[in-house]
């Protein structure tokens, strides 16, 4: 059976006081819309629809980019009228949808299952949660049998239906043909001249189909519609990743001090150290060492390799096993070969550095002109002295040595040395003569005083 998935996100969000769409900011380093997307994968969606607000291009190039359709609402109507949108767009389509918000990036994959299961069971199904503060959601009134009577939004409620502590988390499931004739019978006659979705089920009601509540987590139905709330949402994603990444046996002293994506992959028996942020993107393999203060974005980092502290891996920095990334180095689009290292102070972009090679303290890969980007190809077992500027494009032979301060321009052959610097010459007792002299004119000055 094919299923969709709604989302609606067409609301503008003001409260975030931003530019950008309201699901467009992320939480763990994905929009809160592509957890949504994901969520919905997850339990075993196949087609989604996002509605979006007449401006939302952003939002509908990332929708595009994760498989997802979207469709225009042109006046924010309510959510009844949202829906009804999505439905006109899947006319096509018949079978179960589940319909959710782009601003509930907490909302798991069993949740959403859990919705459609019930779904088949009764006709529809609606997921409730008991909030500690249930504020201005809408209010889920249970008949005796257990099924929904109907949702009283917090601004049509009266005093006695605001105490129920069941409150609606915006999760609905139904046929697709059932939404397209409902939502279009929906009127706004209530207190925010609104199309409410909410009143869907009453309708579903009438028609003898009954509504089945879920129940989740009081979490997972966290919305954000502010600042505070998207902080708040990614501490909560934050401790949900953590206990994850522990859960598959990473190794973590201070977990609740590392920051992680929504796809970080650390493989058991890999360690990391207190305050060390994942950017998204990152594979982090068996047995590989992050020690503290290291951050790290789209690289991957092989078995038994050393990273940090205060490491800068960037997008395209790949490690192979028991590579050495030291302090103060940063990495960019480049592979270091096994065994490689490259302990201290030092900048690697778009370059390669082969196997078992020794990068000195200070070396730069000078791979950017002012207007485009050149590789640096350094062999195996090569010797880079300290201080080194590798201009690119350039390559350094399997073997090669390059002395301590060279501004390398050239190709370097397999075995050779490389110096650039100038010679050395000794001045025999100058140091002893300079300080002896220093020392009498200031002797003299102070005399004079
Ligand atoms: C809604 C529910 C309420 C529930 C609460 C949970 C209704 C009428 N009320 O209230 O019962 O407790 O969510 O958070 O559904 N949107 C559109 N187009 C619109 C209006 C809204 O796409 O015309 C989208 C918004 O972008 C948002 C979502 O729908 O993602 C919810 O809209 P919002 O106005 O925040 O609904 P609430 O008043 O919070
Ligand atoms: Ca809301």
């Amino acid at each position: 059976m094919m299923r969709a998935g709604i989302i609606l996100a067409a609301g503008l969000g003001t409260r975030m006081k931003s530019t950008q769409s309201k699901v467009m900011h992320t939480v763990a380093g994905l929009p809160m819309l592509g957890h949504v997307i994901n969520a919905m994968r997850d339990a075993g969606v196949d087609r989604i629809v996002v509605v979006t607000h007449a401006g939302g291009d952003e939002v509908r190039r990332f929708a595009d980019g994760m498989g997802a359709e979207t469709v225009i609402q042109e006046r924010q109507l309510g959510t009844g009228h949202a829906a009804g949108c999505a439905a006109a767009a899947l006319t096509d389509f018949s079978g179960p949808a589940v319909i959710s918000y782009g601003d509930m990036p907490l909302v798991e994959a069993q949740t959403f299952s859990a919705a459609f299961a019930a779904e088949e069971a009764t006709g529809m199904s609606i997921a409730g949660f008991r909030p500690a503060d249930p504020a201005a959601y809408g209010r889920m009134v249970v008949d005796a049998d257990g099924f929904l009577n109907r949702i009283v939004e917090y601004k049509d409620a009266s005093e006695a239906q605001r105490k129920i502590g069941l409150c609606n988390a915006g999760i609905l499931a139904l046929e697709t043909q059932d939404l397209r004739r409902w939502t279009a019978a929906l009127k706004n006659d209530n207190a925010q001249g609104e199309y409410y979705l909410t009143d869907v089920p009453a309708l579903a009601k009438a028609e003898g189909i009954p509504c089945t509540v879920v129940t989740m987590d009081a979490i997972e139905a966290m919305g954000v519609n502010s600042r505070a709330e998207l902080a708040a949402a990614e501490a909560a994603m934050q401790t949900r990743l953590r206990d994850e990444a522990l859960e598959n046996g990473a190794g973590m002293t201070a977990p609740e001090t590392v920051y992680l994506s929504f796809d970080t992959e650390i493989e058991p028996d890999a360690i990391v150290e207190p305050y060390v942020v994942f950017g998204p993107g990152v594979v982090v393999h068996k047995g590989a060492h992050i020690r503290a203060f290291s951050h790290i974005e789209g690289a991957e980092i092989g078995p038994g390799a050393i990273v940090g502290p205060y490491a800068r891996l960037r997008p395209g920095a790949k490690l192979e096993e028991n590579v050495h990334v030291g302090n103060f180095v940063e990495v960019k689009n480049a592979t270091l070969e096994a065994g490689a290292k490259a302990n201290h102070l030092t900048y690697l972009g778009d370059a390669r550095v082969g196997k078992k090679t020794n990068i000195g303290a200070g070396t730069i890969t000078c791979n950017y002109d002012g207007f485009g980007k050149s590789r640096t190809d350094i062999g195996e077992n090569a010797f880079i002295g300290s201080d080194t500027s590798l201009v690119a494009p350039v390559k350094v032979g399997d073997g090669a040595v390059i002395g301590a301060g060279s501004t390398i321009t050239k190709d370097v052959p397999a075995d050779a040395l490389a110096v650039t610097r100038s010679a050395q010459k000794i001045f025999a007792g100058w140091a002893k003569d300079y300080r002896a002299r220093k020392t009498a004119e200031k002797a003299a000055k102070q005399k004079g005083k």
